[in-house]
């Protein structure tokens, strides 16, 4: 059996770290290794190549520092990349490895909060394009209506710690409208972004009160909770003492300084260069 390790917790940048933050507080006892791809942050408008070239390159770093599993807190790498990479790279490059996204975890409980069976999705440009939330729920929803909008401006206001701004009261106006415009009936609301819970108040604010906001993070959470229980296989692989480490492509100090806001704790990280 080979040697337990850390659980693999992947973003573009930031964003991931809310997830990681549900993840730990569900499953506390296991060890994390984050990587952020800030240098290459924002993922959002690349193509799909681009975004599946980077995230294989991170997921290929996470294996070759021991991981077993690794979790893709990314919407548009789990939109763009993940499939290719279990498909056809998992089998010749780790085949007892595993890689999950963040899409699926999601779209198999969202049917479950809408009345009305209409739901908005807030995204990025990417993930919206590669049409993978429509696509997914009607596999286990397909009753349900699906209306998305790209929200471009949202991550770089997290990203630029403009979240808390006129500016940003301005874009989420602006782009809650648009999608309420061609979805009136719509009673949920998903952040089909790991950015975007740092705009959760405001979003709220915007909404009207019968309109539902999910999050990810505590969905996701849960859903690893429940994979490890029906695969102790690979639970027994994921190393447990409760040790965080944090990587960044890009400044460790800006990471640092950054970070706290995602995670609601202090991180020191270190920086790794992918070449
Ligand atoms: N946090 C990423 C997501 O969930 C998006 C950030 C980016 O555009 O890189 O889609």
């Amino acid at each position: 059996m080979p040697a337990k390790q850390p659980i693999g917790v992947f973003d573009s940048g930031y964003g991931g770290l809310t997830v990681l933050r549900s993840i730990v507080n569900k499953l506390p006892q296991y060890d994390y290794l984050y990587l952020g791809d800030n240098a290459r942050a924002p993922y959002g408008n690349r193509s799909f190549d681009t975004v599946y070239q980077y995230t294989l390159q991170c997921v290929k770093w996470f294996f070759d520092q021991g991981c077993h599993l690794v979790i893709l807190a990314c919407n548009t790498a789990s939109a763009k990349a993940l499939r290719t990479i279990q498909q056809q790279d998992l089998p010749t490059l780790a085949p007892h490895k595993r890689v999950l996204g963040v899409i699926r975890p999601t779209t198999e409980i969202i049917g479950h909060y809408s009345e009305t069976r209409n739901v908005g999705v807030l995204a990025t440009n990417g993930t919206v394009v590669s049409q993978s939330y429509p696509v997914e729920i009607s596999k286990f929803f397909p009753d349900l209506k699906v209306f998305q909008e790209a929200c471009p401006m949202w991550v770089p206001l997290v990203e630029n710690n403009e979240h808390e701004g006129h500016g940003a009261d301005f874009f989420i106006k602006k782009n809650l409208h648009e999608l309420l415009n061609k979805g009136p009936m719509i009673d949920v609301v998903l952040l089909a972004c790991t950015h975007y819970p740092l705009l959760y108040d405001k979003i709220r604010d915007h909404l009207p009160i019968a309109v539902k906001l999910l999050s990810q993070g505590e969905i996701v959470a849960t859903s690893l909770a429940d994979y490890l229980g029906r695969h102790p296989e690979i639970a027994a692989q994921c190393s447990e003492g409760g040790e965080r480490q944090f990587y960044t492509t890009d400044s460790t100090t800006e990471f640092d300084s950054q970070a706290t806001r995602f995670f609601g704790e202090p991180v020191r990280s270190l920086s790794v260069n992918l070449g």
